[in-house]
């Protein structure tokens, strides 16, 4: 999604600005443009270059118009208003009011990430006031209000405009009167200060991000700022202001060391990020599961500002609220069933995007538990910043980035060590995410006096046993890519499954459709016949999540019932299932019976499913359309 790299500096920072953008590829953005101030040359002024096209594109176009400049902002966009053009690509300037404005020098300079809500009333008021707009975004808004505020002093100006949004932004900004200056301002949409350092006998130079990761190899020393701060960039100084404009000491925001990767990630002997990522699921469950011996609260302890000791929250909880989108919410969708089973507590797993809107009720003896790869997903966020403010204190993040905002917020964490996830569609952060919760199950499990110390072996062991059972499900791919080829000609498909599978079949068939383009609908199997059964004829294919629990001679009525209507099954059947291929009936055998920890094996299967449907369709597997890494908007 939107990225924000921004610099104020005594050397050349064009390559830096460039090659931040780059760090932020991954996550998906149709968009990107580059604008800085030039002092040499006949013309002094802002100038900027923007592409439709990738960031290498752009750079090829800043190395032909020879852009050097010691200021600048950049910017990486994903569409939400007014369409993938270059014209809507930021940065957005502002020439000025007045019939004769565009004649005149660019003044303000604009990037934004988030979404103005009351850009309309403001662009009306501004349109009033003579300001002409050259595109349909509500960022433009920003770069008109901030000019019409300026008095000479850049900060103020940003400082009144901001007051003035409602939505959620992170922007970056500079006027052409203070070429050696940069103002940030953040509420809702995350962004990093990145303090440099002095050298050759030049005063430090200040950068801001929209995550460190664009920054890594710059400098690994980050502000993080609050919602509502300004910050001011110059040469040789910063300093920070919250909402009410009092100024922030460092104690208040204090400047940290972040290892933050580079984002630089080789795909090796792999066609895509996707695929490598599958394959590297057996190694990221074992990173995950690293230096876990026992199970003990401190696993759990929080790394943020609200950190807090794990086992005196388990012991003040009575139910647990699990917070999450997409994936991650597929994983807490599992995590119920483990955590009110194993656990004995009552669970409720929610929407973020719903939640945060819903009029709910309360319980301050909730453990609220946000799931989430980036830990900077918007809706999850505020999700978790509205549960906080209805008095529900205890909080904590099963998360894969441990400088991420959620784990910041939240008071206990779980980091999952899957490594960097560069394909939008998620993969093995989901199978680490499971591992944790399985973790935070047991631990849940044991303070509530429900694990005993054999219970405990058993459970761990089983754990340990998951890198290598991954390896043999891997192995079924051959199969697998068979099935691709039938499900490539296909236009829908449903997945069932049931209790603690039937979120594996709405994770089987979110990866479909997001990376194939085939409509998919996952059902839980008892289901069928109030509803889905209607869809089913030869034209269909059913997917069919087959472990041999005690819901296996249910499902195989499920079967029966798809069968008798002329549609085609594919099963994923455990091993010692007695479920065999035949016209109509195509089955792929698990290795092993996982036993409570079948879902995290068997989703890989239908990972590889959609990984190799969308091959055969010749989609782009790594940025399906329209999708993003990392959804910073709401
Ligand atoms: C689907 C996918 C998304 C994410 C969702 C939440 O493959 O990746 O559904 O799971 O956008 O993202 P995080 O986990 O970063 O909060």
């Amino acid at each position: 999604m939107c990225g924000i790299v921004g610099a104020v500096s005594a050397r050349n920072i064009v390559p830096v600005l460039i090659q931040g953008l780059q760090r932020l590829e991954y996550r998906g953005y149709d968009s990107c443009g580059v604008a800085v101030y030039r002092s040499g040359g006949d013309a002094p002024g802002l100038y900027r270059a923007r592409s439709t096209a990738r960031v290498a594109e752009l750079q090829a176009q800043v190395a032909a118009d020879g852009l050097e400049a010691g200021t600048g902002i950049a910017h990486t966009r994903w569409a939400t208003h007014g369409a993938p053009a270059v014209h809507n690509a930021h940065p957005h300037f502002s020439h000025g009011a007045g019939a004769d404005a565009s004649s005149r020098p660019a003044r303000v300079a604009v990037v934004h990430n988030g979404i103005i809500e009351n850009h309309d009333e403001l662009r009306a008021e501004l349109q009033a006031r003579g300001y002409r707009f050259d595109s349909q975004t509500d960022t433009e808004v920003i770069a008109h209000l901030v000019d019409a505020l300026y008095d000479g002093d850049l900060f103020r100006a940003v400082q009144a405009a901001v007051a003035r949004l409602q939505g959620a932004y992170a922007i970056a900004v500079f006027h052409k009167d203070e070429p050696q200056r940069v103002v940030g301002a953040r509420a809702g949409s995350p962004l990093v200060l990145g303090v440099g350092q002095a050298r050759d006998g030049l005063p430090a130079e200040h950068f801001l991000a929209s995550d460190a990761m664009a920054l890594a190899g710059v400098t690994d020393q980050i502000v993080y700022l609050a919602e509502g701060d300004v910050v001011d960039l110059q040469l040789g100084r910063y300093w920070v202001c919250d909402r009410s404009g009092r100024p922030m000491g460092p104690e208040e925001r204090p400047v940290r060391t972040v290892q933050a990767h580079s984002g630089a990630v080789e795909l090796g002997p792999y066609r895509h990020y996707m695929q490598k990522e599958i394959f590297e699921q057996p190694r990221a469950l074992a990173d995950t599961l690293e230096g876990v011996e026992g199970v003990v609260p401190e696993l759990f302890d929080g790394q943020g500002d609200q950190a807090a000791a794990a086992w005196r929250v388990f012991k003040d909880i009575d139910r647990v609220l699990i917070l999450a989108c997409g994936t991650s919410y597929y994983s807490g969708c599992v995590a119920k069933y483990w955590l009110e089973a194993m656990a004995g507590i009552p669970t409720q797993v929610e929407v973020a995007s719903e939640y945060r809107y819903r009029r709910s009720v309360p319980h301050p003896k909730t453990l609220v538990v946000t799931i989430s790869q980036s830990g900077e997903t918007a809706d999850t966020l505020a999700a978790l910043r509205h549960a906080q403010s209805l008095g529900m204190r205890h909080t904590l993040t099963i998360c894969n980035v441990a400088t991420s905002a959620m784990v910041r917020e939240c008071a206990l964490a779980y980091i999952t060590r899957a490594g960097v996830e560069i394909g939008v569609a998620s993969t093995k952060a989901f199978t680490t995410q499971l591992a944790g919760l399985f973790l935070l199950t047991l631990a849940l499990a044991q303070s509530q006096g429900r694990l005993s110390a054999e219970e405990e072996a058993r459970h761990l062991k089983a754990m340990r046993h998951l890198p290598v059972a991954l390896q043999s499900v891997l192995a079924l791919e051959p199969q697998i890519i068979h099935w691709a080829e039938a499900f490539a000609q296909k236009d829908h498909a449903l997945f069932l499954g049931r209790g603690l599978h039937y979120p594996i079949a709405l994770e089987g068939a979110l990866k479909l459709k997001e990376i194939s383009y085939i409509h998919a609908e996952a059902y839980p199997a008892g289901e069928l016949k109030h509803g889905p059964l209607a869809l089913v004829t030869s034209a269909m294919p059913v997917v069919t999540v087959a472990p041999n629990d005690e819901l296996l001679e249910k499902l195989k009525s499920n079967m029966q019932e798809v069968r008798a209507r002329g549609g085609v099954l594919y099963v994923l059947a455990d091993a010692d299932t007695r479920i065999r291929s035949e016209e109509g009936l195509n089955v792929i055998r698990m290795p092993e019976h996982y036993g409570v920890l079948s879902p995290i094996l068997h989703v890989v299967p239908l990972q590889l499913l959609a990984y190799h449907t969308a091959l055969a369709k010749g989609t782009d597997v790594d940025k399906p359309r329209n999708l993003a890494k990392s959804v910073t908007v709401e």
